[in-house]
């Protein structure tokens, strides 16, 4: 009779020691939920954000943008939201219009109080969703297209996580990042008081702080995390949609979990090859996802069936297998975003920066071969192959992002909450201690940009014509020019040292230039708390406005936080303004402080209005919310021509091959194949959720299963034009069949749509021939 009680307490031992593995019910302190969504957006036409090179178009895809968002919330308390976007940046006029359509579907429940919207930077995503003048002047204006993506994606990833709440528990990691990013602006981060740097070990900041999400049944279901380097893998000539390195390295991640699944326990991020060995993508969100998408592919694959001609059963094979697949969707999917931080003086091109004519390092204090700023290119880690150095920057941050998230053990605790508040930017009195005690009362000025932003960066020189005085033929700078206006006396005074180019801040004709009413937030989840900056802040502007907030948290938080609170930077949040330097780097006026819109004393008045949030978070009481920024959507003026018709010659149908895969040929892994379509314009339909491209393996005699599509790494979608005026359009889809891929007979199919001359839209899809990988 020993036995029995011996068993009892060994399952009473087990049970407890698996609760406390599994994360019991009493530590599942929190409501998580996740949610991401598509928002591509158009593909062809649109001007690309960031580097505001007229040139750079969109005309294909890379892999696919997304929105990926977490809500925490206190099971009767507070809650918040923070969505990280796969686009250059957040946008006022976005953030808005999400907003309200949150109004209207929750009430007061999600606000501009407590939702956070945050960009990766990434510097190839469709443009023209900003508001202000001086951001879309090289898209030819608004772009609604690309604004509705990101709207609608937004707010479908918030009402997936709204409604996957769920009980769980969330740990916190950080860990140093040495290989992905340098200082781009050396010479100036080296006008900060050497006292100052001696107490940094690097240039620019290195660590990198995860946050992973244990739903209480099912386990890690993602993870975000914010760590600083520019969203310019890419380069300004790249005309494929992409999300750069921390798009890259969110979609390894997410890759990796998924296999680690099927591979029963595989953990290692070292032993699989991110981006090229995965199962598609596309139809693993399909299957979590269960929104319209049933009825959506149903249709499509009603007009493929019209214009392929092809049997139904067969044309209908991928929506049916999807639908499904749907019906069994029941784990979470897991998101996994990778955040952006105080970026401002960070590249990822790591090499360092070149002349292109030389060969030789650029100059030290200027950026320049031989005084010409034009020449100076920074060197990613793929060096010359810029989707070489998206994937290795991509993937030192995801690698790292796996190290963090496999030892995370530190659990946050305590309370949920939020403060936010609009501040005029453009003439704020802001308080200076003087050295020999007292305050000294500084002002922010207008905003306004100074002639080094005309000259760009080493990750993309020369950003901007506007000095070449004249419009290269832009419509819409021709329509705004008129209204540069020199800087009054007090302007110039305030700006000093800048020598300013764009008076944005005085400039309001057509609409505003640039922004004057800027939100600052907190966001606070127990021990961490989220600083969401509407900019780009340097490495030591970002340093200081953390060690404020911590020691106004510590010493007037009255043992709410100690040593241990965690303080990340969210860059690029809510909206955008730009970059923000020390007073020291001001004045400097490299590119990064000819960017800081606000005059030399922009990080003091941060610093300051962040001080009364965090105040206000440690007591619990309201901050006056201060001026609404404008909503300037029905000023907005649409320069981009729409698409008037698409057209094929005579005898040609659309998704008909031009060029296909060589004939009767087998390929090796690391081939490319490459086949050619009569295609239509993207901006028809920007297969949301869907496909421009898609590699097919033959699976017994007839069942051909996706494969690849055109968000993996491995697949390329590149659309083009034989002229610009040409209603005739090509879609090239280049595949380079990765060493994962599995013997057998393939094919690459192309998924579009056409508009008519009457403007009805027709989907329409077509096959290259089969062909073999074999070893
Ligand atoms: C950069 O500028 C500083 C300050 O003018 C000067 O002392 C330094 O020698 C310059 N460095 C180089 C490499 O030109
Ligand atoms: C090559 O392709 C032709 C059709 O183009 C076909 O008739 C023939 O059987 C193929 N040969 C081989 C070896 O597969």
């Amino acid at each position: 009779m020993e036995g029995q009680p011996v068993v009892t307490w060994l399952s009473v031992f087990l049970l407890l020691s698996m609760q406390n593995i599994g994360g019991s019910s009493s530590a599942s302190n929190y409501l998580i939920g996740l949610g991401s969504y598509d928002i591509t957006g158009p593909a062809a036409d649109v001007n690309m954000m960031g580097y505001a090179s007229a040139e750079q178009i969109a005309s294909g895809v890379h892999f696919r943008l997304r929105a990926r968002t977490f809500i925490v919330a206190e099971p009767q308390g507070n809650r918040v939201v923070f969505v990280n976007l796969d686009a250059c940046m957040a946008s006022q006029l976005v953030t808005i219009k999400v907003l309200e359509r949150l109004k209207a579907r929750y009430g007061d429940l999600y606000t501009e109080q407590n939702v956070a919207i945050s960009g990766i930077h990434t510097h190839a995503g469709p443009g023209g969703y900003l508001q202000y003048v001086v951001y879309i002047v090289t898209s030819l204006g608004f772009v609604r297209q690309s604004f509705d993506a990101l709207v609608d994606g937004i707010e479908k990833c918030i009402v997936q996580a709204h409604e996957n709440l769920q009980p769980g528990s969330i740990y916190i990691n950080k860990g140093e990042l040495l290989d992905a990013g340098v200082n781009r602006s050396p010479s100036s981060y080296l006008n900060n008081p050497a006292a100052e740097r001696s107490k940094y070990k690097y240039d620019v900041d290195k660590e990198m702080t995860l946050i992973k999400f244990v739903n209480e049944e099912w386990g890690p279901i993602g993870s975000f995390n914010w760590f600083a380097t520019h969203g310019t893998s890419m380069s300004r000539t790249n005309p494929l949609i992409s999300g750069d390195n921390k798009g890259a390295a969110a979609r390894f991640m997410e890759d990796w979990f998924e296999q680690r699944g099927s591979h029963n326990g595989f953990n290692s991020p070292h032993s699989n090859n991110p981006g090229t060995d995965r199962v598609p993508r596309r139809i693993s969100n399909l299957v979590h996802n269960p929104l319209e998408n049933g009825n959506e592919l149903m249709k499509l694959a009603a007009s493929f069936e019209r214009s392929e001609g092809r049997p139904a059963t067969r044309s209908l094979s991928v929506a049916s297998r999807v639908r499904n697949a749907l019906k069994r969707a029941d784990k979470p999917q897991f998101v996994s975003a990778f955040c952006q931080s105080n970026c401002g003086d960070v590249s990822p091109n790591v090499l360092g920066a070149f002349c292109i004519d030389s060969g030789l390092p650029c100059d030290f204090n200027h950026s320049t071969c031989n005084g010409k700023n034009e020449l100076c290119y920074g060197r990613g880690p793929g060096y010359p192959d810029e989707f070489e150095s998206t994937r290795i920057i991509g993937e030192r941050q995801f690698r790292k992002a796996v190290e963090l998230f496999n030892t995370a053990t530190e659990q946050l605790t305590g309370k949920v909450g939020y403060k936010h508040a609009y501040v005029d930017f453009s003439n704020l009195e802001v308080g200076l201690p003087k050295r020999g005690g007292g305050t000294e009362v500084v002002k922010t000025c207008p905003a306004a940009m100074g002639f080094a932003f005309a000259a760009g960066t080493t990750d993309g020189p020369g950003a901007f014509d506007f000095t070449q005085g004249d419009d290269k033929g832009n419509p819409f700078w021709k329509l705004v020019r008129n209204v540069l206006k020199a800087p009054s006396k007090e302007q110039v005074k305030c700006q000093h040292p800048k020598p300013i180019l764009l008076d944005t801040g005085e400039m309001k004709i057509p609409y505003d230039w640039a922004p004057s009413i800027l939100p600052v937030q907190i966001l606070r989840i127990g021990q961490l708390v989220i600083l969401n900056v509407p900019g780009e802040f340097t490495t030591m502007a970002g340093r200081r406005l953390r060690d404020a907030i911590k020691m106004s948290l510590i010493s007037g938080g009255g043992g709410q936080f100690n040593s241990n609170v965690h303080i990340v930077i969210a860059g690029l949040t809510n909206t955008y303004s730009q970059y923000v330097t020390t007073f020291e780097e001001y004045q400097v006026q490299r590119y990064e402080g000819a960017s800081t819109l606000y005059g030399p004393h922009t990080l003091s008045a941060y610093i300051q209005e962040f001080k009364k949030l965090a105040a206000a978070l440690i007591i619990g009481q309201t901050v006056m919310p201060g001026p609404p920024p404008p909503d300037l959507l029905d000023k907005q003026i649409s320069l981009l021509p729409p698409v008037v018709v698409d057209a094929t010659p005579l005898g040609v149908k659309f998704g008909d091959v031009k060029t296909d895969v060589p004939q009767n040929s087998t390929f090796k892994r690391g081939d490319m194949v490459a086949v050619t379509f009569w295609s239509a314009c993207p901006r028809n339909d920007l297969m949301t959720e869907g496909t421009f491209a898609l590699v097919e393996l033959l699976q017994g005699q007839n069942a051909w299963v996706p494969a690849y599509d055109d968000d993996d790494f491995c697949l390329k979608f590149k659309w083009s034009r034989p002229a610009k005026l040409s209603p005739q359009s090509h879609a090239t889809m280049e595949w380079k069949i990765p060493e994962s891929a599995v013997s057998g007979v393939y094919r690459i199919r192309h998924f579009g749509a056409s508009k008519s001359l009457f403007g009805s839209i027709s989907h329409f899809t077509g096959s290259s021939s089969a062909f073999v990988v074999a070893n």
